[in-house]
């Protein structure tokens, strides 16, 4: 049978129109399912903390449950890769931070492009570090911390999440301000090796406020000094490293959601919006504030404003970190 001309051209355009009309129908109908929040670094740690305050309300805006899935290693380098490969339909969002997402693409060889495989969808909150000693090291401040550590410099062993980790990237730091040397021990994350800490296995860790701050608190660890400008108003005797002794070592450890590059508009844009409500949720607030988390203000918290921050922290940090030749182990 012959199909007229205009027919046959009118069908081969409804044809060709109809994987944009089947994707634009997934994007309103998105989540029809559970959503799956890849953490890269292991349950119990600070990434996996934020993932599941975020989840937990994010849910409900979303209405779909959150699934969390800690795919550990090399800094958060390989659960990245699992979210730069996975099918870019909103069912996987990557939680990373500051070094998943800025410092790692300056030491790893990476098999995928921090900015052109992902696509944002919010900043986080963010946290300055803590540094802290095991309970029975015999200082009182952070002045006492670095001569004990200058005194046993072939002994003191300090836990990190591995190489490019926000925990190494700041006792390098630390190093180089205070002068000191000691061994860096490396952790799938510093959720283990903060329990370390607590056992007395290992004596030091530069390690986010959020996940140190209840064992602050217990006095199951010591803490000298917070990094940043200001002290935390969670933690207001601890006083900053410009207090302490170890001025200019500034850390904020800022936390970002993203999602596989060509993601729908629509479906980046549901994401962000769940999780601007969640953030704006006053229980929401009060945990972050309480874990030492700063909610930031919300034209911070959009996909762009994300992007803009990923794009000038690497163009800050990249040179910083390449010139300190650190490598990947
Ligand atoms: C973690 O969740 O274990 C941390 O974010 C690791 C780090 O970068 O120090």
């Amino acid at each position: 049978m012959k199909v007229p001309r205009r027919k046959f051209l009118h069908l081969a355009a409804c044809a060709a129109a109809l994987p944009v009309v089947s994707r634009i129908a997934r994007a309103q109908s998105y989540p029809t399912r559970p959503i799956t929040f890849n953490v890269p670094f292991p349950a119990g740690g600070p990434t996996d903390a934020i993932a599941r305050v975020m989840g937990e309300r994010m849910r409900v805006a979303l209405g779909q449950p959150i699934l969390i899935e800690n795919v550990s290693g090399a800094a958060g380098s390989i659960g990245v890769g699992r979210v730069a490969h996975a099918p870019p339909d909103g069912y996987t969002v990557g939680v990373g931070h500051w070094s998943t997402h800025v410092v790692n693409g300056a030491i790893y060889d990476l098999s995928y492009d921090l900015l052109k495989d992902f696509a944002p969808v919010a900043l986080l909150p963010a946290n300055p570090q803590l540094i802290m000693s095991k309970k029975n090291v015999p200082a009182a401040n952070l002045k006492e911390l670095i001569s004990w550590l200058k005194a046993n410099q072939s002994t003191a062993a300090a836990g990190t999440a591995g190489a490019g980790s926000a925990s190494q990237i700041s006792e390098i730091y630390f190093q180089k301000i205070t002068g000191t040397r000691f061994t860096m021990v490396p952790y799938r994350g510093t959720g283990p090796a903060l329990n370390d800490l607590v056992a007395g296995q290992i004596d030091l860790i530069l390690d986010q406020a959020s996940n140190s701050m209840a064992q602050v608190r217990a006095g199951t660890i010591k803490a000298y000094a917070v990094t940043a400008k200001s002290r935390l108003p969670s933690l207001p005797e601890i006083p900053t490293v410009d207090e302490a002794g170890a001025p200019g070592l500034y850390i904020s450890v800022w936390y970002g959601l993203w999602v596989p590059k060509g993601t729908p508009r629509d479906i980046i844009a549901k994401l962000s919006d769940a999780a601007i409500t969640a953030m704006a949720d006053p229980t929401v607030r009060m945990r972050m504030t309480d874990f030492g988390l700063e909610v930031p203000p919300p034209e911070q918290q959009t996909p762009e404003a994300l992007g803009a921050l990923q794009k000038a922290e690497i163009e800050k940090w990249w040179p910083i970190i390449k010139a300190a030749n650190i490598k990947a182990e």
